[in-house]
């Protein structure tokens, strides 16, 4: 298999004048007076060369937009990018992400192996520069993911490896972009293997082969522990769900469970959190079998776990001082002679039963099991990610996932770490009204509502099986997967969570030193 692109990303001493690259890129806002100082230098260095482009509205500096122009060897660089950043009072760190993976996915498309960053340049003060180097960082390999594994024709030679450096010529700055780069680096590493994971297909990626695929990331990461039950001890623990959708498929369910235990003695005192991540290999709705239109995207449906997956290496790269575990049941909905059914009963690993109205309504099915872990764990906060219903791609659409909570401290953390990370959310409801859909005649719950609100009745389910502990529950089922390539990034899994859930946690765990 083809390996995908490698990155690095560093920062280095230099005037961005001079410093010899690729490509150069400098960021531009759309209600700036003129260019600004690192602008005006190079223009005067390239004889007005981007006040060319510039002055008569070629360039704008919309946000998503860009346009070249050429070092002739006046400047260090080949060529110099400039990035729209659109309106300067609506700029967040978000932008300076985006203006970043543009930047990025620019360098792939044209080959560009050394690329210079400064972008920060623009902002001034705006933000402080240990974050900007933290969302370039992020930026940068958000840009130049491709998916292309599988991919054996050589596509004229595309790029093996980017070579990325934030340059800034003040050494105080630069310590601070240094800082954020190398946090940015790894959240960025593990985002992309993400989007690796979870684009890979359902004949590649079984549960079996996601519990090894997070054995050796345990193995290869100081800090993390891996414990995987096979089918043998999930029906020895009653993880009666997990085995339920399960049960139809060829290639046995596990249950995942990746503890971080932090070095420093501090994190004893903080709370305990649990992530649950949603790793259906392949969701082809079992008996309740889904039409055949846009099935194949439905081995995305782990998208949840891989989520959880590559946070817990993210954040034991960090070296948060935080005690975390990440648990990710794992199974492919399949219909066979050996699947659940509609009408079916499940005693799940929590004790309450379960009628199974919809085969199809899986994700909680396997969900349940990995929150009431979380709960025997005395997990004091559990947050659960999940491409868990259709509906909530209805009601949001394909640019934030849904929130719910039982906690409006939780919820304001998530909304915090969604408007920092660029990941978006936005809190819907599940309340007693969505729950009391829920409730069977033949067992003590079952696993689909009505014919209205599916998200909220879904994550009303899930809310029960937390507990008195704070939850909440991501459904990321809008926000998987660009079905278009954009011009920050390429067509695929997203890698939606890694980001949000990283800078949740990294939130927390400042907070309590
Ligand atoms: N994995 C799907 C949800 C999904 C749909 C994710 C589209 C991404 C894009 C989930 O398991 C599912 O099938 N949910 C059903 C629930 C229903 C049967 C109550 C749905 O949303 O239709
Ligand atoms: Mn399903
Ligand atoms: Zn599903």
């Amino acid at each position: 298999m083809k390996k995908i692109i490698e990155v690095e990303v560093k920062s280095k001493k230099a005037d961005p004048v001079a410093v010899e690259t690729d490509l150069l890129v400098v960021g531009h806002f759309s209600d700036s007076k003129g260019l600004d100082k690192l602008c005006r230098e190079l223009d005067g260095r390239l004889g007005g060369a981007i006040s060319r482009v510039v002055e008569p509205g070629d360039f704008k500096g919309k946000e998503g937009s860009s346009a070249i122009v050429y070092g002739e060897g006046k400047v260090g660089a080949k060529r110099i990018l400039l990035v729209g950043l659109g309106e300067k009072k609506k700029a967040t760190v978000d932008t300076v992400r985006k203006a970043a993976a543009l930047a990025a996915n620019k360098a792939v498309e044209m080959k560009a192996g050394r690329v210079s960053l400064a972008l920060h340049n623009a902002l001034g003060g705006k933000f402080d520069a240990v974050t900007m180097g933290q969302v370039m960082g992020e930026g940068v390999y958000f840009g130049s993911f491709r998916y292309d594994e599988y991919v054996t024709a050589e596509e004229n030679g595309r790029l093996g490896s980017l070579k990325v450096e934030v340059v800034e010529a003040d050494s105080k700055k630069l310590r601070k972009l240094e800082k954020g780069v190398s946090a940015g680096s790894i959240i960025g590493r593990a985002q992309s293997y993400a989007r690796t994971i979870a684009n890979r297909p359902g004949n590649a990626i079984s549960p079996p082969v996601l519990a090894e695929e997070a054995k050796s990331v345990a193995k290869e990461t100081p800090g993390l522990a891996c414990t995987v039950f096979d089918e043998k001890q999930m029906k020895q623990n009653g993880m009666g769900g997990v085995l339920a959708v399960g049960s139809g498929s060829k290639a046995a369910p596990r249950f995942i469970v990746i503890k971080y235990a932090p070095k420093a003695k501090r994190a004893s005192r903080s709370a305990v959190v649990g992530l649950v991540g949603k790793a259906i290999t392949f969701d082809s709705g079992g008996i309740s079998i889904k039409p055949a239109t846009n099935m194949e995207q439905m081995k995305l449906d782990k998208s949840g776990g891989v989520a959880v997956l590559a946070t817990m290496k993210a954040i034991a790269e960090l070296r948060l001082p935080l005690s975390v575990y990440g648990i990710i049941p794992s199974a492919e909905n399949m219909p066979s002679g050996a699947s659940f059914r509609p009408g079916d009963i499940v005693t799940t690993y929590s004790g309450k039963t379960v009628e199974i109205q919809n085969t199809d309504a899986e994700g909680r099915m396997i969900l349940c099991d990995g929150i009431h872990y979380a709960v025997r764990q005395k997990c004091d906060i559990i947050i659960d990610i999940a491409t868990l219903t259709g509906s909530c791609k209805v009601a949001l659409g394909r640019y934030m996932a849904g929130l719910m909570s039982n906690d409006d401290g939780l919820l304001k953390q998530l909304q915090k770490a969604a408007k920092l990370s660029g990941e978006k959310v936005w809190a819907l409801p599940c309340s007693d009204e969505y729950a009391e859909e829920m409730k069977s005649k033949v067992a003590d719950l079952k696993n689909t509502g009505s014919k209205w609100g599916g998200a909220c009745t879904a994550a009303a389910f899930l809310r029960q099986f937390a507990g008195e502990k704070k939850w909440a529950h991501i459904d990321m089922a809008g926000v998987d997967v660009f079905e278009k390539p954009n011009e920050s990034a390429s067509a695929g899994a997203s890698g939606y969570g890694v980001r949000l859930l990283t800078s949740y946690l990294m939130n927390l765990a400042s907070r309590k030193s």
